[in-house]
């Protein structure tokens, strides 16, 4: 039976952790870290996201800014907001919630977004840094990942890690970051043929596909790390992962829940760069 990785645990000390330094960076210099998270339209998973964030801002001591935005706004008048937001300092992070309605370019709206306070860090400029191993940010999901990945105390160096999904957000990300800790990496996706064979090799696993229980026990190898980044909505109203949890914790050797897993980490993750932003933007200022 698979040890259950506690996200919710591991993501309450990550954020007790920038608690106290946001504490600090105001009682030091009065600075109070502030993040921007703009919501374009109705989609109701982005509004549980969005609200979860201004949660955790408030339990870490930071500011919220929201814009929620009409459905119909145009990509100029967005563009227009993140220009503003760019520029207003009590701003230290920029957090634009994907995905955007149809009409507006979401490429053309991470561009905009000023790099040091890109906290998903989408920007290419960002994501160049990330591939290089030289970042101020990291991706929110798969830093949370690698947070609980370390939890386990399972080393990565040496590894079979394979990634299932190629998303710019989640596997391809993921995919660096298990390599800069020198894991033997592979990455599946819908084309990849004979995709158990390859499951069956990984020490760590991380899923992230979006299909509900995509992958079964007998994908597994006996003791492996499962890492479910799945968060999908049933007919039932239920919330699953990608992965079969009753069969995967039979063979795995650690294993996440969803929900508790690895969404409070993305969030946790999020504080953390919005932390480090504040704290190189007050470099820069003084
Ligand atoms: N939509 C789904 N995940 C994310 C995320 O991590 N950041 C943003 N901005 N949008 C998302």
């Amino acid at each position: 039976m698979a040890i259950l990785i506690n996200g919710k645990e591991v993501s309450a000390e990550v954020k007790a952790g920038v608690a106290a330094e946001a504490a600090k960076l105001k009682e030091e210099k009065g600075l109070k870290v502030g993040l921007a998270v703009v919501i374009v339209g109705n989609n109701p998973a982005s509004r549980v996201y969005v609200n979860s964030k201004k949660k955790a801002c408030e339990e870490v001591g930071f500011q919220s800014f929201e814009y929620a935005l009409d459905e119909n706004t145009t990509q100029e008048q967005l563009l227009d907001l993140v220009d503003v937001l760019n520029r207003d300092s009590r701003v230290n992070g920029i957090l634009v919630q994907l995905p955007l309605p149809k009409h507006i370019d979401e490429n053309a709206i991470i561009n905009a977004i000023c790099v040091d306070k890109d906290v998903d860090a989408f920007h290419p400029k960002n994501v160049g840094r990330i591939m290089i191993g030289d970042y101020a940010f990291l991706p929110c999901t798969p830093a949370g990942v690698m947070e609980l990945i370390a939890h386990t105390g399972v080393e990565v160096s040496g590894k079979n890690c394979v990634v299932i999904g190629r998303s710019n957000i989640v596997g391809k990300p993921m995919a660096m970051l298990l390599l800069h800790k020198s894991g033997t990496v592979t990455i599946c996706h819908s084309k990849t043929q004979n995709i158990a064979d390859i499951t069956r090799n990984a020490d760590i696993l991380v899923v992230a596909v979006g299909k509900p229980n995509f992958v079964t026990g007998d994908m597994i190898k006996e003791g492996a790390v499962v890492i479910d980044v799945g968060m999908n909505r049933l007919e039932n109203g239920k919330l699953c992962g990608d992965v079969e949890f009753a069969s995967a914790e039979k063979k795995a050797g650690y294993i996440t829940p969803v929900p508790g897993g690895v969404g409070p980490m993305t969030i946790a993750m999020l504080m953390k760069n919005t932390l480090t932003a504040a704290k190189q933007q007050s470099r820069v200022k003084k």
